[in-house]
């Protein structure tokens, strides 16, 4: 086994134990990925100021996200098809989180459904996401579950209506379960602990939506389900339906533009995530670091702004956190660790980028997260135009 010491080396190990399609699956981004790589790359070009003889002892990184206490600003971000990463990937996760104090985000298009992860973690709070489907029954419903399962906010992609081109995903004919053709079978004998695990779960469907939705061909297909189900039409007036509906905390993900970080504050949502998802929808948008400075100038008075995209290590954290995000979302970062070891893969994953964090805090001469600020970055290495 070899030694882990940071996000990459859970990602290497990933790669070799998840099946291709699951693995590409998450480390892919739209078109030619340009997004997809300048969300990390241009976390690299803001530098830190390093300052000395300062007391570091005593430090805290403990925060607030929306209103809520996390032991870090860090949250898991919805990723879809977690429980193909790993057998139950979704419970395993959650229950990591729970234990870490930082708020675990299910997607919809997981594949433990809602009530699983509820029962999984002793009905804690977890955080919803949706996405504004055509059939508004079945979200109403989801809404409902989401509620019956104590999630403590709502989580609304506005940035998925119709679905950005991975082409790996095509490729690779990515579906869940999988289909039994011959590469798949090939590939998936050359990963005997993720079989075991998938052979001793029942969870192997998107455990939300099947048996819950009409009029969807393929229900294994998350481009084919998107392509259905995924409402184009989707607007601000729908936004304001979702949040009379839910009535708790409401965080609107996919905020890019400035503009509409100010209609988002004017919908009432609690927080906003900037964020391009991952560089997976419109590649050729900016990096989310780089847009995140001029949304904060924009909105950061009137609402919480959370970021992500590309966030690795906890240097990444403190400089999001610097340029005025009050929390940071990782998805890639702990679904390799799950792939990698499961639960205690995802529990490593927190504590490397706590770790990491801690460490960068006090090297910059601090001692608690709620008084870092951009006076921790070198001036003329980020862009706050
Ligand atoms: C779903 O939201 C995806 O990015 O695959």
């Amino acid at each position: 086994m070899p030694v882990i010491t940071n996000i990459e080396d859970l990602r290497v190990l990933a790669q070799r134990r998840v099946p291709r399609m699951f693995y590409d699956y998450a480390d892919s981004g739209s078109w030619s990925e340009g997004t997809y790589r300048a969300n990390e790359a241009d976390f690299q070009t803001i530098k830190l100021r390093q300052r000395v003889a300062i007391n570091m002892d005593n430090r805290s990184t403990a925060s607030t996200l929306v209103g809520l206490p996390v032991a870090m600003p860090v949250a898991l971000a919805p990723v879809g098809l977690t429980g193909m990463q790993h057998a139950d990937g979704e419970i395993l996760a959650a229950r990591a989180a729970k234990k870490f104090g930082v708020p675990f985000t299910l997607s919809t298009m997981s594949i433990c459904s809602i009530e699983d992860v509820a029962a999984g973690t002793d009905n804690h709070p977890f955080w919803f996401q949706v996405y504004v489907i055509r059939d508004r029954g079945f979200m109403a419903r989801l809404i409902e579950r989401a509620r019956a399962a104590h999630c403590s906010a709502l989580v609304l992609t506005l940035d998925l209506q119709i679905m950005g081109q991975r082409h790996k995903d095509l490729k690779n004919g990515l579906s869940a379960p999988p289909k039994l053709t011959l590469p798949n079978i090939l590939n998936m004998m050359t990963k005997p602990r993720w079989a075991m695990g998938m052979l001793g779960t029942r969870r192997r469907g998107f455990g939300n939506v099947v048996g819950h939705v009409m009029g969807v061909d393929d229900m294994s297909s998350l481009t084919q389900w998107s392509a259905q189900q995924f409402d184009p039409t989707l607007n601000w007036n729908d936004v304001e339906w979702i949040k009379k509906l839910w009535g708790g905390k409401l965080i609107l993900k996919g905020i890019q533009d400035p503009e509409d970080a100010r209609l988002a504050v004017n919908a009432g949502a609690d927080a906003l995530i900037v964020s391009n998802h991952g560089g997976r929808q419109l590649d050729g948008a900016e990096s989310s670091i780089r847009a995140l400075p001029r949304v904060v100038a924009a909105v950061g008075k009137d609402i919480e702004v959370h970021m992500d995209g590309g966030v690795r290590s906890g240097q990444d954290v403190l400089k999001a956190r610097a340029l005025g995000a009050r929390g940071v979302y990782i998805g890639r970062a702990y679904t390799y660790g799950l792939g990698a070891l499961g639960e205690a893969g995802v529990t490593q994953a927190l504590e490397i980028i706590h770790k990491e964090l801690d460490l960068t805090m006090a090297f910059c001469g601090r001692t608690d997260i709620n008084t870092v600020d951009s006076s921790m970055l070198l001036p003329g290495t980020y862009a706050s135009n």
